[in-house]
């Protein structure tokens, strides 16, 4: 392996994050590199290895904790290629760093929040000119691109990033897809279903008695709705995305769906995790009710979403979710 990153382009910048310790939060996610459903990552990596020969370079945008990186590099080997990871969080770059930090062929960049604008930074504002001077030659997105709130901008700073030609792989198990097969679950939607469920429950086993006044705040009950929708965006169809990234000068060339089956179990204990964001009005939430839930309540919390995923989902132990796959290409300068 002797990957050569372009001269002015360290691989690890002189940042703070890179010296902070691991984070709690981000070890949590980077346990779903165990659950069955993270084979959502399989299709992309084909592609990946598909479309990577020697000396290319991959930007992995929202590349998080770096499990992509991680599954494509055992699957090429000694292959010559550079993968970027840019992501938002400083926290889970941190653990990708932890954990690939030693391959010559990763390099790490931070997109932070400016505040006064509103907006992430782009690319173009976080990578040398050493390296968008040459282009990258592949750029994937894998369960990331519906949590975008600019999506125009952020397919815009793709493109300028790809060399002509350069191909786009975008993934995520929460786009509305027509190809879906039959009753597939569009993952996240489990979560509003989850609520409803568990306030059905409330209302009806004297178990949960104690919640139940607490239905019937109207006000408060909104606000919880919209925190939920904060977690767990609101899904959007296909075309959304397919006519952005055509708008974006990156054509699309595939777009398929694929089944993948999920552990309830596993599914189960990646949503523990936001629980606030799943049944916060379950003993309430620090933001909206000026304190957070004490421990008996977020047990309580904890057992509800489990009765009422396990209503949801049924009784087999697993269920099917319907995960999307599509394939772009920057436009050659003479087509532009
Ligand atoms: C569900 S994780 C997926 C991480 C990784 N790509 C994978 O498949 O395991 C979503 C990632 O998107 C990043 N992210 C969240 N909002 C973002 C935004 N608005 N723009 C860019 N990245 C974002 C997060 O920091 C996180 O690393």
């Amino acid at each position: 392996m002797s990957f050569t990153w372009p001269d002015g382009f360290p691989r690890i910048p002189d940042e703070d994050w890179v010296r902070e310790p691991l984070g709690a939060l981000a070890m949590k996610y980077d346990s779903v590199e165990e659950h069955g459903w993270y084979d959502n990552l399989d299709p992309s990596v084909d592609r990946l290895e598909e479309a990577l020969k020697d000396g290319d370079i991959l930007l992995d945008y929202s590349g998080g904790t770096g499990i992509l990186p991680d599954r494509l590099l055992q699957r090429i080997g000694d292959r010559d290629v550079g993968i970027l990871i840019v992501d938002s969080s400083p926290k889970f770059l941190r653990l990708a760093l932890e954990k690939l930090g030693d391959d010559p062929r990763m390099s790490f960049r931070l997109i932070r929040y400016l505040k006064p604008e509103r907006r992430l930074q782009l690319i173009e504002e976080v990578v040398e000119p050493a390296l968008l001077d040459r282009g990258v030659d592949v750029l994937a997105s894998t369960n990331a691109i519906h949590l975008y709130y600019d999506l125009a901008d952020t397919l815009a700073s793709w493109a300028r990033a790809l060399r002509p030609g350069g191909l786009v792989h975008v993934q995520s198990g929460n786009i509305l897809n027509p190809h879906a097969p039959e009753g597939a679950w569009i993952i996240d939607e489990t979560v509003e279903h989850l609520h409803r469920r568990a306030v059905e429950i409330v209302r009806t086993d004297d178990t949960w008695a104690a919640y139940r006044p607490d239905l019937d705040d109207h006000e408060r009950m909104a606000q919880y709705d919209a925190l939920r929708e904060k977690y767990f965006l609101p899904v959007r169809p296909m075309e959304y995305y397919v006519d952005a990234l055509n708008a974006a000068g990156l054509s699309v060339r595939e777009v398929a769906c694929r089944p993948i089956e999920a552990r309830n179990e596993e599914w189960l204990g990646f949503l523990a995790a936001y629980h606030e964001g799943v049944l916060g009005w379950v003993g309430g939430v620090a933001k909206i009710d000026g304190a957070p839930a004490g421990d008996a309540a977020i047990r309580d919390r904890l057992a509800l979403m489990k009765a009422a995923l396990s209503d949801v989902l049924g009784p087999r132990g697993t269920f099917s979710a319907a995960w999307s796959y599509v394939t772009a290409e920057r436009a050659h300068a003479r087509d532009v």
